[in-house]
């Protein structure tokens, strides 16, 4: 198959970390030919979507490395088109998700550019009420203090925000509410999640990795001391688990949904049985979970890619 992955620049992302770079390199261990863009590289003329793209080679280090120059193809070329860039999700990335658009029914587009503008990271866990902790989504001062006096305290999200960043904890009684309220929401103008405080956070947040709503497996995230941010870029451990009851009961309840969005690759965040956020623009964990376990999930999606693409 001839795979291409909209990502940030292939340089600028941690080789032995980044879950691209480990979908690229399972690809090539496949001798899929592989390729690389930017969002900035996406073109649209004539009525055909294309990309200035770069393949890519394996280094003999192990490295996942840019080989010859970029050359302009329309997307309609490729089998599957896998995307992964970086939130933000701001209009930079809305427009390559429209752009995208242009591409449905010639390739395989993963995930679907309709459910990634669709699917908030923050609002998204939403739908599925019954698995979330308690939650308030709301710009509004008075109502986000009451609803962190109301639970041992609550932790404030930004709706675009990724890799903890932004991510507060509100203190049922702190003097300061009101200021890191106004802080966050811009002075009551852009809506924020608030989510009860949960504390088994401090035993870890656990990324589960689903493909087409069926688990990879679970990697268990520890807050670095002091920290009860579990994300791994801020320092956060990593250990493979096992799934138990409540997360089947979360990826049960999602499963449907996230197929007929057609979200496919995701990463959800799950703290004391609850569902706190669902990743669907890059979701990371991939290749923890496939060093830590032994085993090959990797694979399993480019597999899984192949066969999908085959059968269009
Ligand atoms: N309801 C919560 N209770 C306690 N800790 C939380 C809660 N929600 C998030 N956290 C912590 O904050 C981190 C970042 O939150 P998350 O919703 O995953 O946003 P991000 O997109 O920044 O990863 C989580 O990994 C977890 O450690
Ligand atoms: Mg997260």
């Amino acid at each position: 198959m001839e795979l291409l992955v909209v990502m940030d620049p292939l340089d600028t992302l941690e080789q032995r970390g980044d879950t691209s770079i480990a979908l690229l390199s399972a690809a090539l261990e496949r001798s899929h030919s592989s390729f690389w863009c930017t969002p900035g590289d996406l073109w649209l003329a004539d009525g055909i979507v294309g990309a200035e793209v770069t393949a890519v080679a394996g280094s003999p280090d192990g490295l996942v490395v840019s080989s010859g120059t970029p050359m302009a193809r329309p997307l309609a070329e490729f089998d599957v088109v896998l995307v992964r860039s970086d939130p933000p999700v701001d209009s930079a990335y809305l427009a390559m998700t429209l752009l995208l658009e242009h591409a449905r029914g010639q390739t395989l587009v993963v995930n679907d550019p309709r459910g990634l503008r669709e699917a908030n990271e923050k609002l998204y866990a939403c739908r599925f009420p019954d698995v979330m902790p308690a939650h308030l989504v709301s710009a509004d001062r008075s109502r986000l203090v009451a609803f962190a006096a109301r639970f041992d305290g609550a932790v404030l999200k930004p709706l675009d925000g990724h890799g903890g960043h932004g991510v507060v904890r509100l203190e049922p009684d702190d003097p300061s509410a009101a200021m890191i309220v106004d802080h966050i929401t811009d002075g009551g103008r852009r809506p924020v999640m608030a989510q009860e405080f949960l504390p088994g956070v401090i035993d870890g947040d656990r990324r589960i990795l689903l493909l087409d709503g069926e688990p990879l497996g679970a990697v268990l995230r520890r807050p670095a001391p002091g920290e009860f941010r579990a994300n791994l870029v801020l320092g956060g451990t990593a250990e493979v688990v096992g799934l138990d009851d409540a997360d089947h009961r979360i990826i049960e309840a999602m499963a449907p949904r996230l197929r007929a969005d057609g979200l496919a690759f995701v990463g959800i965040d799950v703290i004391d049985g609850r569902l706190s956020e669902v990743n669907v623009t890059s979701p990371t964990g991939l290749r923890q979970l496939t060093e830590l376990s032994g085993t090959r999930p990797d694979l399993v999606v480019i597999d899984w890619l192949e066969g999908k693409s085959a059968s269009r």
